[in-house]
């Protein structure tokens, strides 16, 4: 059976900032309320003329340079995001014109845990032979989505794209995965409306339905739990326990998670990334971009094991456990 591995790690980020100042004059918040709540002191925006296939196939772009191939090499792009440009074509259509690739193209839809599942897509495609080479990328623009009048979700999130070149090889790189979905809970964090079930229509605008809405103490309860759990049991299909983990990589969603988590899991809090102050909750970006960041800082090398774990809407939540194999930049 070939093998995944990470060959390639590119990411991107919007260059508009928006500082917890500047949504201090939108709605009733306070810095100090958002940093002591979340950890986020800014997050970056969007350009109005940028949509989400600009960010990834920048992201995209970089991660190709990153692993010395051509768009042309490429046997399979899946992107995850929930903000897709549009409903149809996907994301992952756009983000290969962009790039010039011609080979098939999906998007993976799980909300925040979309990086995980398109990663998934990738290892299964690779070790079942069916591909040697795939483009996976985590792309969000979820501000297009945020109400900027409500406090409770406006000051979360940000926007930003992250890409993995993904080949085959003989060396492991991508080991045990867990992945899990509960649709019981898909109200605890939703976009009502603009899909089938409530087009869009003069009384969605009016009751602001097209805006994410989230039970946010639900949500972190679900969290805390989920996030050991997974880690433990992709861990496990690794023959690997915590002890032998070298970074722990949660989807940036709160401070306050990332601390929770590494407390339940027994894992030193310098080894849990976060760059949260400065992204915000870019979704389905915040796990590459973590990766890339901690790669571009030559803190992965040869051997390190690192563990990627995603939780969000569906209720969604999924772990991959990554040996890497690259030098350092
Ligand atoms: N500024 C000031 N006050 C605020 C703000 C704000 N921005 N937002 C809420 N408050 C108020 C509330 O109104 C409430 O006031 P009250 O006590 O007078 O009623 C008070 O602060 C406490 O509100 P809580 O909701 O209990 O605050 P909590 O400590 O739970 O923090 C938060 C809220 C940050 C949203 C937290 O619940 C959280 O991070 N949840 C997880 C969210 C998450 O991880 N989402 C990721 C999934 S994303 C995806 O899948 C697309």
């Amino acid at each position: 059976m070939a093998h995944a591995r990470i060959t390639g790690v590119g990411s991107y980020l919007p260059e508009t900032i928006l500082s917890n100042e500047d949504l201090e004059a939108m709605v009733e918040t306070s810095h100090e309320w958002i940093v002591t709540r979340t950890g986020i002191r800014e997050r970056r925006l969007a350009h109005p003329d940028e949509a989400t296939s600009d960010l990834a196939a920048e992201a995209a772009r970089r991660a190709l340079a990153d692993a010395s191939i051509t768009p042309g090499d490429l046997d399979l792009i899946v992107v995850g995001t929930s903000s897709p440009d549009k409903i149809f074509p996907s994301t992952a259509c756009l983000v290969a014109a962009k790039i010039g690739a011609r080979c098939p193209a999906l998007d993976a839809m799980a909300a925040c845990t979309s990086f995980v599942y398109a990663l998934h897509h990738a290892t299964s495609a690779i070790e079942s032979g069916r591909a040697a080479r795939v483009l996976v990328v985590g792309a969000d623009a979820l501000t297009r989505h945020v109400d900027f009048t409500d406090r409770a979700t406006c000051v979360l999130f940000g926007d930003g794209a992250g890409a993995f070149v993904v080949e085959a090889g003989d060396e492991p790189g991508v080991l045990g995965i867990d992945l899990g979905a509960d649709g019981t809970r898909a109200d605890v964090l939703e976009i009502p409306a603009c899909g089938s079930a409530m087009p869009a229509s003069e009384e969605v605008l009016a009751n602001r339905l097209q805006f994410i809405k989230m039970n946010g103490q639900e949500v972190f309860k679900f969290a805390v739990r989920v996030i050991p759990e997974s880690v433990r049991r992709a861990l496990a299909a690794s023959g690997m326990t915590t002890e032998d983990l070298d970074w722990l990589v949660p989807h940036q969603a709160n401070q306050r998670i990332l601390d929770t988590v590494a407390d339940r899991l027994g894992v030193a809090h310098e080894r849990v990334f976060s760059n949260i102050a400065t992204t915000g909750n870019t979704s389905a970006a915040s796990i590459p971009l973590a990766v890339d960041a901690l790669y571009t800082g030559r803190n992965l090398h040869p051997g390190s094991v690192v563990a990627l774990v995603g939780f969000g809407a569906g209720l969604t939540w999924g772990s991959v456990i990554v040996r890497w194999t690259k030098e350092a930049r």
